[in-house]
């Protein structure tokens, strides 16, 4: 599993901050991912390997729960129009 600050597109940050994650498309993003483990993983604020999204990120969840799915679609098409950044993009 990744860890905070690992192939994030920010800057590094100290702990107990966390770096947010890299939602650009590429391999180091969510180049890999399907719609199906984006809407999950809002959904339910755990990772695919069932581990928990970390705060801030997990006070986000609540609000995104409230999203409805054209709104999460869209989204998701969104960030797949970005530019890839990161390792191996
Ligand atoms: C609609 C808006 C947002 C979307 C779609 C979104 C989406 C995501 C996704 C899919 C991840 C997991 C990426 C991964 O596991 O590699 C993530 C992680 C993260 N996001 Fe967001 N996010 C949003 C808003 C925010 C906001 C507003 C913040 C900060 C205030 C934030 C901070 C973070 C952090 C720190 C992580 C890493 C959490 C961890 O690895 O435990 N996000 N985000």
């Amino acid at each position: 599993m990744r860890r905070p600050s690992q192939d994030r597109g920010g800057r590094g940050v100290a702990p107990p901050a966390t770096a947010a994650a890299n939602l650009t498309p590429g391999p180091a993003g969510l180049g890999g991912w399907t719609y199906a483990q984006f809407a999950n993983e809002l959904r339910s604020g755990k990772r695919s390997d069932g581990t928990r999204l970390w705060t801030p990120m997990a006070d986000v969840i609540p609000f995104a729960r409230n999203m409805t799915s054209t709104e999460l679609q869209a989204l998701w098409k969104d960030l797949r129009c970005v530019p890839p950044v990161g390792k191996g993009s």
